[in-house]
């Protein structure tokens, strides 16, 4: 059977979904355990892992099986990302209610609840990561991914871009100020996602180039269309409360372009992030630009 995305995409979601599970623990003390699985279970596009996956497999030679540490490297960029959208729900933050179609953490399980899952899920992250001693990857490597995910959720990274953005409340920012928000708040992550899939395999210097030329643009292709969607998605679609950004007059793409031109924008970087691909030296990168056409034109 030939190669489609859907199914591409649904086979590596439930490969995640499952390790996720088994990896966010229940038995947390005083109900940590619920709050940590509520937030990281059970929705999302799973977009982070699936580029870390679709990534080690444009490096990795055809047919081989990929390591555990590749799925590991997936699921520890996902617990980043749902820390992050726990704590950027908190009232001190975007004082958002709905999330994923779910009441926030925050709504469910209360704010000092909240804090603390979003604290253990940054830790569990690393955890993960790291895996059993004498799995499948050596110290070297696993130092190397560590470094990659502490710098991408960091001061330098996704912890910056949002204290940018919370900086940047009413304040009009230049392109050019925008873009920096975007690729710390958001492109870190998804950058991260793909050059530790690529790293978790052993890429090459120039494979990696590559990938990060990819990465970057689909990190701000990404954190455009979001901006795209607040202003033109429904909550039920969304599963988040539309129209957030206008309301707490937060700079956006959309505020800066105007919406025509917003959209115009993340096409433009759709163009450069499969540009990027078009090297001889990856072994097959279907899924990688599958999945930048998805991030450009999806609903939610
Ligand atoms: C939303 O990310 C938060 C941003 C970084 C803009 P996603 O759109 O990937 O959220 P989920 O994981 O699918 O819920
Ligand atoms: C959040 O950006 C990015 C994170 C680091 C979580 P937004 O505040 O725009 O994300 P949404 O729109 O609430 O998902
Ligand atoms: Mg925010
Ligand atoms: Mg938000
Ligand atoms: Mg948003």
């Amino acid at each position: 059977m030939s190669w489609t995305f859907a199914a591409w995409s649904q086979q590596n979601q439930q490969k995640v979904e499952e390790a996720l599970s088994a990896w966010v623990p229940a038995g947390a003390p005083a109900g940590l355990g619920g709050a940590m699985r509520y937030a990281v279970l059970d929705g999302g596009k799973r977009l982070r892992p699936l580029l870390a996956l679709a990534a080690a497999e444009a490096v990795q030679p055809a047919g081989a099986d990929l390591p555990a540490s590749t799925l590991r490297a997936a699921c520890a960029v996902e617990l980043i990302h749902a820390y992050s959208l726990v704590h950027d729900d908190m009232p001190c933050m975007d004082d958002d209610v709905l999330r994923r179609g779910k009441p926030t953490v925050h709504v469910q399980y209360g704010q000092a609840q909240a804090l603390l899952a979003g604290d253990a899920l940054q830790a569990l992250a690393f955890d993960v990561l790291v895996g059993p001693a004498n799995e499948d990857t050596t110290p070297h490597t696993t130092v190397e991914l560590c470094r990659q995910l502490a710098r991408a959720a960091g001061y330098a990274g996704m912890a910056g871009g949002q204290a940018i953005d919370l900086a940047g409340v009413g304040v009009r920012l230049t392109q050019t100020q925008l873009e920096e928000m975007h690729r710390l708040k958001t492109g870190a992550l998804l950058l991260g996602s793909v050059t530790m899939g690529a790293s978790s395999v052993n890429a090459t210097t120039p494979q990696l180039q590559a990938l990060t030329r990819y990465g970057q643009a689909l990190g701000l292709a990404f954190q455009v269309v979001d901006d795209v969607l607040d202003v033109t998605a429904d909550a039920v679609t969304l599963g988040k409360t539309p129209g957030k950004d206008a309301a707490a007059d937060k700079p956006t793409f959309v505020s800066l372009l105007g919406l025509e031109a917003a959209q115009a924008y993340a096409d433009q970087l759709l163009d450069e992030a499969l540009s990027a691909l078009d090297q001889t030296f990856f072994t097959r990168t279907d899924a990688l630009r599958a999945i930048a056409l998805w991030v450009v034109r999806r609903n939610h």
